[in-house]
């Protein structure tokens, strides 16, 4: 009875390790948690004043639908600010989470059998999302051995007439790659010659090291007219639950983006909207103070994870993610069972040495797991050795 548009849908393949993890928490084992994909950080302290003064003040009505102007211009501002990026407010969408500015997109863009390509392994909710839309999802494989980034040679050859939509999405979530700008000019190059959107996911954009540059495609002036880039203040100012993310975008798409959302929401949270909105108006130096952390744990976890035979760990560029290569775990066992894939493993870690990750299947990388390193210095390194311990032990 059920429509077909949901039964193509998955259930999120980390609800069975979350359910365990709370399972052995209860029975007081500790667990050593690089599972979470959020900011350990609390969100800024004007963050939480100015959500208090809103409700105070009783900004608790419906808000536009594209969300409060002042909020929209201090987008705008950003914008211009950290990408040299021009666009008017008009062009501002406000909706709850990038999650949502992603769905309303894609709602916004595909029609039934229009292709959409999306990057392998990328974040689990791309292809579900597209799927709801109703386009079909083309992946675009990227290697181990390129680090996952994408090449432009491998994203022209899926590029056809049907193509409505390209995905990017760097700093990546899972692979903690980030675009240089010398790829970003080969993939541009490519997508001079194919009229397809860009729907450029540029959530972990402050969340860089060793000075790599952020490159957005809509710095490209032949794509600034059919990019879409999506940020929010998730995970750049540790404000997950407030769930406000926004997108920028050629009018049209705009305007028809937050006539989706007029239909389906009113309007992000209002109290949600100026939270952000003192936040965005902080500037960098909380999103600073989170990369520093994160780069020193990031560090740990390379120092203890770098050098493990039977893995693969390349330096994480960007995000919050490590995500190791171990071969072994689609045709290795251990205490006899056989793993089968990283899905096995991570049972088999989380059993064993109380250690929750995420597999790589979650990604459609089977042979990964992703590593959060967004928990305490303590935590990480404890679960790096016993990770590198349990490794060893698959035979
Ligand atoms: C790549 C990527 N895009 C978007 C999101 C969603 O962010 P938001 O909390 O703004 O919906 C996430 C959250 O994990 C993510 O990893």
């Amino acid at each position: 009875m059920l429509s077909s548009r949901v039964s193509r849908l998955t259930i999120s393949q980390t609800l069975a390790i979350v359910e365990k993890v709370r399972e052995l928490q209860k029975q007081g084992v500790t667990i050593y948690d690089m599972s979470v994909g959020e900011p350990d950080h609390p969100s800024p302290p004007e963050v939480k004043a100015a959500g208090i003064q809103a409700i105070n003040e009783n900004f608790t009505r419906y808000t536009a639908a594209a969300g409060i102007v002042e909020l929209r211009q201090a987008i705008v501002e950003k914008l211009k600010r950290d990408n040299g990026l021009e666009y008017t407010a008009k062009q501002i969408v406000v909706g709850n989470g990038a999650k949502h500015i992603l769905a309303s997109s894609l709602l916004a863009l595909v029609d039934p059998g229009d292709e959409v390509i999306v990057p392998e392994p990328s974040w689990l909710s791309y292809p579900e999302l597209v799927w709801l839309a109703g386009g079909e999802v083309v992946f675009a494989p990227t290697k181990v051995e390129d680090g996952f980034h994408l090449r432009a040679d491998v994203l022209e050859r899926l590029l056809t007439p049907r193509t409505k939509v390209v995905m990017l999405n760097s700093p990546c979530n899972p692979t903690g790659t980030v675009m240089t700008r010398a790829e970003m000019d080969a993939i541009a190059d490519v997508l001079k010659r194919h009229r397809a959107y860009v729907l450029s996911d540029e959530i972990y954009e402050y969340l860089r090291f060793d000075g790599r540059e952020h490159v957005s495609a809509a710095q490209y002036p032949w794509l600034q007219d059919r990019t879409i880039v999506v940020n929010g203040v998730s995970k750049s100012y540790a404000m997950t639950g407030w769930r406000i993310g926004y997108c920028a975008a050629p009018q049209d798409v705009a305007d028809a983006i937050c006539k989706i959302q007029s239909q389906m929401t009113s309007s992000a949270c209002s109290i949600s909207q100026k939270a952000a909105l003192a936040g965005l108006k902080g500037g960098l130096a909380y999103p600073q103070m989170m990369v520093d952390d994160f780069r020193r744990r990031r560090d740990i976890c390379y120092e203890e994870l770098g050098n493990v035979p039977g893995m693969h760990l390349d330096r994480p560029e960007g995000a919050f993610y490590a995500f190791p290569h171990i071969p072994s775990m689609l045709t290795g066992s251990v205490d006899g069972k056989p793993l089968k894939d990283s899905t096995g493993f991570t049972h088999y870690l989380l059993d064993k040495y109380h250690v929750a990750v995420v597999p790589g299947s979650a990604f459609r990388a089977p042979d990964c797991i992703r590593l959060s390193f967004a928990t305490s210095d303590e935590i990480v390194r404890e679960a790096c050795k016993r990770i590198a311990a349990a490794v060893a032990e698959i035979n």
